[in-house]
């Protein structure tokens, strides 16, 4: 049975209250002060739940995964009894990191320094002279230091505070079952891509807490998706999460001109629908109803059986969940986005790592898929990672134009001249990050 199952007839997700606003100005500082990002990976960054990989690559005994965050790295590992544990990558003994790839097989990670060795799930098991320590030989009491370790929508998730919330407390029940009604268990994630950028994480963060820059920097997702803010929902969720809501497979009304574009009559074409019968604004409304009823239809029987349980908007939209502080996480109706900054490991606060991943389900027949960062499309199969330097290859057009602005906009609010000002009502997904974030560094 899936616990994960929504209402079937939804035409969105549910609205949820609103999280009351202080309307908290929104200082500079916290982009570019150093003293700030230091301040900040103690109070934020240390205390919440974050990804870390794909629980695929950790299924079975010894196998692991490193992840960095900020100056950290730490290795997430399936042991004996079945468990997946992470510890920080630094060896008990004088401080060398055990582990150096980022995906691996261990039966016992061994330190490359002086060779002690630990089994996985973290005790010391062997020290070379292990008589030589004259307060005893450190086999079986020093441990590697853990932290908290859950696997979740098949993603594993990490926190360093051991006194955290669980995870599915920080999410909060919207979150769990939304989320978990796409089953990113059975994907496969296709794509793994990081741009080394020129900004403070946040800036990419309230890039996709708002979608009022739609109109103006991605004009190219209007003839698909729903841009204009009167037809979106936008929800500040209690645990202090953002989500959007974009009806999509449907031309937003900001669009001019009666032609259903070429990219969305290719889908209807796959769905049994003739675009010729919805030429003319006044028929683009129907478009979106017409392919949820073709995808509940047919769509189990063409192999799409990941649409079992969907209700109708999550055939065709795009809802965007922000969980806080940076995990961003796209879902559509064949598939989910990670666009993911982090803080840059040499702790410049104008810079981060920006993560873009693609997962998708396995159709049978279908080999096979867009990749949301151009060029050929991508076999449906583990992608490597590929690490680059934003400007040295494509993220995708709308990263891509999202990136255009962050430098700029980074050295904007580095200026004597950047002047702190109320936002918009569709903004108050940035507005409420931000007060998040207020209470997270306000906090001992
Ligand atoms: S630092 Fe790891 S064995 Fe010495
Ligand atoms: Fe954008």
């Amino acid at each position: 049975m899936n616990q994960y199952i929504l209402a079937s007839d939804l035409d969105r997700p549910v609205k949820l209250d609103e999280a009351e606003l202080r309307q908290d100005l929104i200082s500079a500082e916290r982009y570019t002060s150093a003293d700030y990002a230091r301040e900040e990976w103690k109070k934020v960054w240390m205390r919440t739940w974050n990804l870390a990989g794909m629980a695929y690559h950790v299924k079975e005994e010894g196998e692991y995964i490193t992840v960095d965050l900020a100056h950290e790295s730490i290795v997430c590992v399936r042991g004996a009894d079945g468990e997946i544990r992470a510890f920080y990558n630094s060896c008990p003994h004088r401080g060398t990191r055990f582990a150096a790839v980022e995906e691996g097989y261990a039966e016992k990670f061994t330190c490359p320094y002086h060779g002690w060795q630990f089994s996985t799930s973290g005790e010391t098991i062997f020290v070379p002279n292990e008589e030589d320590y004259a307060q005893g030989s450190p086999c079986g009491k020093k441990r590697l230091k853990e932290i908290q370790c859950r696997e979740l929508f098949g993603l594993i998730w990490i926190n360093m505070d051991n006194d955290c919330a669980s995870l599915e407390e920080f999410l909060g029940e919207q979150i769990v079952r939304e989320l978990g009604s796409y089953h990113m268990e059975n994907m496969v994630r296709v794509m793994n891509m990081t741009a080394d950028s020129p900004c403070n994480w946040k800036i990419i963060t309230d890039n996709f807490n708002e979608a009022y820059h739609v109109q103006v920097l991605h004009p190219g997702l209007i003839p698909y998706i729903e841009a204009n803010y009167k037809n979106c929902q936008f929800d500040t969720l209690a645990e202090g999460h953002n989500r959007g809501w974009f009806p999509s497979h449907n031309p937003s009304i900001l669009q001019d001109g009666d032609e259903v574009a070429e990219h969305l009559a290719a889908i209807m074409r796959q769905w049994d629908l003739d675009p010729e019968d919805y030429h003319g604004r006044e028929n683009h409304p129907k478009i979106r109803k017409a392919l949820q009823q073709a995808k509940r239809e047919k769509g189990i029987e063409k192999g799409y059986l990941h649409y079992e349980g969907y209700a109708d908007y999550q055939f065709t939209d795009y809802i965007i969940y922000n969980i806080f502080p940076n995990s961003v996480i796209t879902v559509g109706p064949d598939g989910v986005q990670l666009l993911r900054p982090r803080p840059h490991p040499s702790g410049d606060p104008a810079r981060c790592l920006f993560d873009h991943w693609w997962m998708v389900p396995e159709i049978e027949g279908i080999t096979h898929t867009p990749s949301p960062a151009g060029g050929p499309d991508l076999p449906i199969e583990d992608g490597e990672h590929e690490v680059i330097v934003y400007g040295e290859k494509s993220l995708g057009t709308t990263a891509d134009e999202d990136l255009s602005i962050a430098k700029m906009q980074q050295e904007g609010l580095a200026s004597a001249g950047y002047q702190p000002f109320y936002l918009a009502h569709q903004e108050r997904r940035v507005q409420r990050f931000h007060e998040v974030l207020n209470d997270y560094m306000s906090k001992d």
